[in-house]
């Protein structure tokens, strides 16, 4: 599988940055995979890449205002969707089980979920990187859950929008045990992507990209602007 080279705008861009990015994105290298994850009213705007949202509802239709559903998230052309960001945990109390349950809408609609995992500094201070992460992954995955349906992204909380992404040694560190839990609990385990986010930049795309089990980039900042999105996506080895 190509590796995945995913933009996550969060509150971020316009009908008409949508329209020009999406344009500038019309002749990228394809020995990597592109996405871009705009704010849902844009996402139909993105032809030259995937299309990706940012969140779904855990219910499929009903008295819930504001959400959007799995199913609707299909009907306009989907592609992946992430779920479980570490902002939404924070800001929106998101549980592991909110976030399995989400996955599962995904997967019964065929799109499919980038499910993101990462220990807040307090928790990696503490030793606990691991047992979160672990935690995370073993809750947050849905039983039907295939290399083909689910993609899994590291984002320690501490490395988010601070500029300071993890070393190299932390991110070959953190996505072996990756491998071996997926591995060791799913048939497809072997071949599942696993992303790297947190401050990937055009400075530091080569290094972090080419490691062994980092199977491509969830990114927030850099991949708002056209030059350094292509950038990163270049540093891939082909
Ligand atoms: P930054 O690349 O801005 O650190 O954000 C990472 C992220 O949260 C992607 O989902």
């Amino acid at each position: 599988m190509k590796k995945l080279i995913a933009g996550n705008w969060k509150l971020n861009g316009s009908f008409d940055m949508t329209n020009e990015f999406d344009q500038a994105m019309a002749d990228c290298a394809d020995h990597v995979e592109w996405l871009i994850c705009p704010p849902a009213p844009y996402i139909v705007n993105i032809e030259n890449t995937a299309r990706g949202a940012q969140d779904c509802s855990t219910n499929d239709n009903g008295a819930y205002t504001g959400e959007i559903s799995a199913a609707m998230l299909s009907d306009i052309g989907c592609d992946y969707c992430i779920v479980g960001h570490s902002e939404r945990r924070a800001n929106h109390s998101e549980t592991n089980e909110m976030v399995r349950e989400k996955a599962e809408q995904l997967l019964v609609n065929n799109i499919t979920a980038i499910i993101c995992v990462g220990e807040t500094l307090d928790q990696r201070e503490a030793g606990q990187a691991n047992v979160v992460v672990t935690d995370q992954i073993k809750n947050s995955m849905p039983a039907m859950a295939t290399a083909d349906n689910v993609v899994i992204a590291y984002e320690p909380v501490w490395a988010i929008g601070t500029g300071k992404a993890a070393t190299v040694n932390d991110v070959t560190t953190m996505h072996a045990m990756i491998r071996d839990l997926l591995k060791s609990t799913l048939d497809t385990g072997a071949e599942m992507r696993i992303l790297y986010g947190g401050s990937v930049k055009p400075s530091n795309a080569s290094e972090l990209l080419n490691l062994d089990n980092v199977d491509g980039a969830l990114i927030g900042g850099a991949s708002l602007k056209i030059e350094d999105f292509l950038v990163i996506g270049n540093a891939v080895n082909s």
